[in-house]
């Protein structure tokens, strides 16, 4: 599909820039996301009225009229009138090919009409959602706006998605969120067409579905006493102002004195998100999580793990037993409660990261493993895949796992969730081997991980399918997933700020053609959403703060000045260490100083909600003379300790596994598995000035110049850039940079000049 121009004229409106255009003063672009695959403009708008009529061509597509009808009632006021025919001022109708990838739906807006068509109730809510964004951002408002003209521009829009799995997962164990606040995120994936609902359901930290066979499962499996993860959240909430973190009172029940957390879903909740989800066009995919993962049912009923065990620490690495013919069939027993609630074809059995020592010492697991010729515990998992497969395949059902099914045996129709970054060969195994995947590799794609000013970006830009798979691999990916793991999310707004915007990207590089991508437009039509987001009342990430560095240097005195890429946030900002609350100063302009300043900054949105706090150390210095020595090589050397560490500053303590000369800062191509690198040399300042580093790595990284810690990105992290700066005079500087990472990793140094141009050759000697 050829990229079109997607210029809009003459039209006025929220959505509209003005600026020069060839027949009228005003030019103005669709901003809707994920980005159409061809937007063509006519002149012209149509305006909501009330009592129009929204028609649609057949039963099956009144859901989705009424859906259509009560939102745009709600901020409106008017009334709809809703009628089953060819008619209507709005009109949903199902035509077009069948052969039409699912989701694909044509748009033609003109003064007179709106009409959605497509095949299926999939492509005649995308359209929907389509309308919704050519609105105003004020259509989203829970009550009647006065005074407001409805106008969306009259385009024609030809429209499919990529993939057919856009998706988003959300664990309900961890911390728990009711059936309203997932309803909330089910109307927030259709907002920006995702489709693919992932519930993890399960996991050691709760079981959240009722099962009426086994009840413990929720009587007691549902609720537990604040863990540590849970106390950590409440530290947070205080001592960074944040209440976010706070465990929400209603998920807490006092227990003959005991306050006890959780909650979980009846049958009849689940029908209800269900027949919710399926309005917007969502599948729902349910993960109760096994053999692994499954305290609840573990320590709730015998016969499930391979030994009678007590003691809450035990049994958290007791799998279910694969060698016990009645933990199978309590497996099948609470999968038989969970397919008819789930009317789709995936299921998702989990089967991640399983503890598999039980297995070894177990008589039975071991008796297993000689029946049926199974060498290994990764085969006695497989086995067990294989078993639960069979019953889902029964039941009507596809299977999915995380990659981790790949090990011991992959079977014939299961579809692979890739997660584990480390593990690159998922997606070529799988695909080659023919089982379709998804792609949701942790580094990039959970929502979980702390955010900073390349989290979206990194989505955005990730190569979904590349061209290193075969064209018959390629069409075995349904798609991409972010997960939202939710062990450091208590509460709904603290799971919105970590979801948006990076759920944005993440459906657009899911629906848009790669053609139509463009990182520079998705960013400004992304801060283009805000307002509408704001008034849906979510909790959004601001932007990151820029304009400075972790650590800043400066010789004399210096301006400090910091940007925000979203305009309308408020910046304040404190310098003796505590939190920026509304009452501390308010960043209007650049703040000179001439002593050695420690800045806390903060945006805040106009509703009052603050975002991160950027902490940044102005440190005034004279240039750092350079050393006498005279190294003649270029480059550094590095020298390989191997063993784990969770430290920068342990590193030594592992033996020498071998010593390279490498060109510069990065990972020696022979250094895989458990790395700790030390890379000296010097690096050669052409004037005097002040340098910025930017030192990005996963796990931990340091950077010292003349002795001195210039970046500090220590400790086990995803990758993760920090900068800093000194001030040198012009010669040799010694330098020194500590890595660590297990499983093959990410190390970069990039260096900016005093005018902050990247410096690339012969910076480096040793
Ligand atoms: C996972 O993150 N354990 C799938
Ligand atoms: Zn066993």
């Amino acid at each position: 599909m050829k990229k079109k121009l997607l210029w809009i004229c003459a039209v006025s409106g929220v959505l509209w820039t003005a600026s020069s255009c060839t027949n009228t003063s005003q030019q103005t672009t669709v901003d809707i996301i994920p980005q159409p695959q061809s937007v063509e403009v006519s002149g012209g708008e149509f305006t909501l009225k009330d009592g129009m009529t929204i028609a649609y061509s057949d039963a099956s597509l009144k859901p989705a009229a009424e859906y259509l009808a009560s939102m745009l009632g709600r901020s409106t006021g008017y009334k709809f009138q809703l009628e089953e025919g060819d008619g209507g001022d709005i009109r949903l109708q199902l035509s077009g090919e069948a052969s039409a990838k699912e989701g694909s739906y044509s748009l033609e807006v003109n003064r007179g009409k709106a009409v959605v068509s497509a095949a299926g109730y999939p492509g005649v809510i995308a359209g929907v959602e389509t309308i919704r964004q050519l609105l105003p951002a004020e259509i989203e408002s829970p009550a009647v706006v006065d005074g407001k003209t409805w106008t969306m521009p009259a385009v024609s829009i030809a429209d499919g998605p990529r993939f057919q799995w856009r998706g988003l997962m959300l664990d309900v164990s961890r911390h728990f969120y009711s059936k309203e606040e997932v309803m909330e995120l089910l109307d927030l994936m259709a907002l920006y067409k995702m489709n693919k609902f992932h519930w993890h359901l399960t996991d050691d930290q709760g079981w959240r579905i009722e099962i009426k066979k086994y009840p413990l499962l929720t009587e007691k499996g549902a609720w537990r006493t604040f863990n540590s993860q849970d106390r950590v959240c409440m530290r947070r909430a205080k001592a960074e102002h944040n209440s976010d973190f706070e465990i929400p009172e209603s998920k807490l029940r006092i227990v003959e004195g005991d306050t006890l957390y959780g909650g979980y879903y009846t049958q009849e909740d689940i029908r209800e998100v269900v027949k919710y989800a399926a309005v917007r066009g969502i599948d729902i995919i349910p993960e109760v999580d096994m053999p692994g993962h499954m305290l609840a049912a573990v320590s709730n009923y015998d016969g499930v793990s391979c030994f009678r065990q007590t003691g809450w620490g035990k049994m958290f690495s007791s799998p279910v037993c694969p060698g016990k013919e009645s933990a199978l069939e309590f497996c099948k027993n609470v999968y038989a409660e969970i397919f008819p609630l789930f009317p789709y074809k995936y299921v998702h059995l989990g089967a991640d990261e399983v503890e598999k020592d039980n297995w070894k010492k177990c008589p039975d697991c071991q008796k297993r493993m000689r029946d049926n010729g199974l060498k290994t515990e990764e085969e006695l998992q497989s086995w067990f895949v294989h078993q639960m497969e069979h019953f889902f395949n029964e039941n009507g059902k596809e299977l999915i796992g995380w990659d981790e099914i790949i090990e011991g045996g992959l079977s014939e129709t299961a579809t692979v969730m890739w997660w584990r970054n480390w593990n690159p060969q998922a997606v070529p195994t799988a695909t080659a081997h023919g089982n379709h995947v998804i792609y949701c590799p942790n580094a990039n794609f959970y929502l979980d991980y702390l955010q900073d000013k390349y989290s979206v970006q990194n989505i955005y830009t990730y190569g979904l399918a590349p061209d290193s798979l075969s064209e018959a691999q390629r069409s075995l990916v349904l798609g991409v997933q972010g997960n939202i793991w939710c062990e450091w999310i208590p509460s709904r707004e603290r799971m919105q700020y970590m979801a948006f915007p990076r759920m944005m990207a993440i459906a657009e590089i899911g629906w848009s053609e790669p053609e139509n991508q463009d990182w520079d437009g998705f960013e400004r039509r992304m801060i283009g959403q805000f307002p509408r987001l704001g008034i849906l009342n979510v909790n959004y990430r601001m932007p990151d703060l820029t304009g400075f560095h972790k650590t800043n240097a400066f010789v004399g005195e210096t301006e400090v000045k910091v940007v925000s890429p979203d305009p309308s946030v408020a910046i304040h900002y404190t310098t003796d260490g505590s939190i920026p609350t509304l009452e501390s100063p308010v960043y209007s302009s650049p703040v000179r100083i001439t002593e050695s300043t420690d800045f806390i900054f903060r945006s805040f949105r106009a509703n009052g909600k603050a975002g991160d706090l950027f902490h940044t150390s102005f440190i005034k210095q004279e240039y750092a003379p350079a050393t006498d020595a005279a190294p003649t090589k270029t480059g550094l050397q590095a020298v390989w300790h191997e063993g784990k560490t969770n430290s920068c500053a342990f590193i030594d303590r592992n033996p020498v596994k071998g010593t390279y000369e490498i060109a510069d800062v990065s990972i020696p191509g022979a250094v895989k598995g458990d790395i700790g690198l030390v890379i000296t040399g010097y690096f050669n300042a052409p004037s005097d000035g002040v340098y910025t580093f930017a030192l990005l790595s996963d796990d931990g990284s340091t950077l010292k110049v003349d002795g001195a810690m210039v970046v500090d990105n220590d400790g086990p992290h995803s990758p993760q850039e920090v900068t800093g700066q000194r001030a040198l005079a012009k010669g040799m500087h010694p330098i020194e940079v500590r890595y660590f990472d297990s499983n093959g990793g990410t190390l970069k140094l990039e260096v900016l000049d005093p005018e902050g141009k990247p410096m690339k050759e012969g910076i480096y000697m040793h």
